[in-house]
C-alpha cells in the first residue's frame, strides 16, 4: 500500500499526490511513468512521474480528472494508501547538453514536461519553455517552470493570461525570429504535438514528444498500447514513451485514444 502524504489541488480538477513509494523513487528517472490501480475494484491507468525525492521515497503525480479512475482518485485524501503503484515504467529521457532547447507543455502535459525541462537545465541546456492551457486557471506550474526556465512564455486559448493564442503561436515567431534551437520537446494533447511537429518538420529541427495511448499493463505483453513510429509498431510502455514526432502516425493515435469513449462515459454515469 502506497500513503498518500501530501494533496494539493492545482487548479480546478488537477491534483497533486506525493505518494510514499521508497522503491520506485529510488530507480525514477525523468520521462518514466507509473502505473496505479486505487482500490480493488478499480482500473489500472498510467500517470507521469511529475517528480521524485529519493530522500524522503516519494513520488510526486499530477492528474487531471477526466473520467472514474482519475476521479476516483481526486476523492482520495492525505493519509489515504493506493492499492497498486507500479514503476518506474517506460524508458527515461534521454537528457544530454543540446545547446538551446525548447520545452512546450500543453494543459495536463506540463506535468510530465517539468521533469524533463528541470534534468536538461541541470545538463547545461539553454531552456526556453512554453506553457499553455485553454485559460488561466487551467495553467499549471507555472511557478516551477519559470524557476528551471532561462525564458518562459504563456499562452491561453482565451487570451486570460499571457499570449492569446496557442503554444505553437509562440513556437513560430521564435523560428520566424532566427532564434538558435538545438532541440525541442512537445508534451500535451495529441493534436498540439501534431501541429508542433508539423512546424518543426520542415525546419529540421528535431522534435521529441510523449505519447499516451491507452495502457494497460505497461510492460509490453498486451499490445493496448501500440502506436505506428516511422511505419513500424512500437509499445509505448517499453519503447517509449517518447519518440521522433516527425515518425509518429499521429491520426491512429487520436482514433486509438477514442476507441473506449462509450464504454468510459457509463463507467463514469455509474
Ligand atoms: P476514462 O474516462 O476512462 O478515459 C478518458 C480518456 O483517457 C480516454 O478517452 C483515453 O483517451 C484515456 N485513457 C483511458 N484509460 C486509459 C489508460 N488505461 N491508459 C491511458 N489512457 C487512458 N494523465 C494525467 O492527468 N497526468 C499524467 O501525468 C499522465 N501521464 C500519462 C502518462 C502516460 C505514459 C500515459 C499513457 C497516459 C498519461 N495520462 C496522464 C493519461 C491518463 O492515464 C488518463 O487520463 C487516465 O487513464 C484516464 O482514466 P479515467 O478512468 O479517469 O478516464
Ligand atoms: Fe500493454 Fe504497452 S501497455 S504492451
Ligand atoms: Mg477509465
Amino acid at each position: 500500500m502506497y500513503e498518500i502524504v501530501k494533496k494539493k489541488e492545482l487548479a480546478p480538477d488537477v491534483k497533486l499526490f506525493e505518494v510514499s513509494a521508497p522503491l520506485v523513487a529510488k530507480k525514477a528517472e525523468p520521462g518514466q511513468f507509473v502505473i496505479l490501480r486505487p482500490d480493488e475494484k478499480g482500473e489500472r491507468i498510467p500517470l507521469t512521474i511529475a517528480d521524485f525525492n529519493r530522500e524522503r521515497g516519494t513520488i510526486t503525480i499530477i492528474f487531471q480528472e477526466v473520467g472514474k479512475t482519475t476521479k476516483k482518485l481526486g476523492y482520495m485524501e492525505k493519509g489515504n494508501k493506493i492499492l497498486n503503484f507500479v514503476g518506474p515504467l517506460g524508458c527515461p529521457s534521454e537528457i544530454k547538453d543540446y545547446g538551446t532547447v525548447v520545452c512546450i507543455g500543453g494543459g495536463i502535459g506540463v506535468a510530465p514536461l517539468y521533469p524533463i525541462a528541470m534534468a536538461l537545465k541541470k545538463a547545461d541546456n539553454k531552456v526556453i519553455s512554453i506553457i499553455g492551457a485553454r485559460n488561466k486557471n487551467l495553467l499549471i506550474l507555472e511557478k516551477e517552470m519559470q524557476e528551471i526556465s532561462d525564458e518562459l512564455y504563456i499562452t491561453t486559448d482565451d487570451g486570460s493570461m499571457g499570449h492569446h493564442g496557442f503554444v505553437s503561436d509562440i513556437l513560430k515567431k521564435l523560428i520566424d525570429e532566427g532564434r538558435k534551437i538545438d532541440r525541442v520537446f512537445a508534451i500535451g494533447p495529441v493534436i498540439m504535438m501534431k501541429v508542433i511537429s508539423d512546424i518543426t518538420r520542415g525546419h529540421g529541427l528535431k522534435t521529441i514528444v510523449s505519447l499516451n495511448p491507452i495502457m494497460v499493463d505497461g510492460t509490453g505483453m498486451c499490445g493496448g498500447c501500440r502506436v505506428s513510429v516511422g511505419n513500424e509498431i512500437k509499445f509505448a510502455c517499453v519503447d517509449g514513451p517518447e519518440f521522433d514526432a516527425h515518425l509518429v502516425d499521429f491520426d491512429s493515435l487520436m482514433r486509438r485514444n477514442k476507441r473506449f469513449l462509450k464504454e468510459e462515459k457509463i463507467a463514469m454515469n455509474e
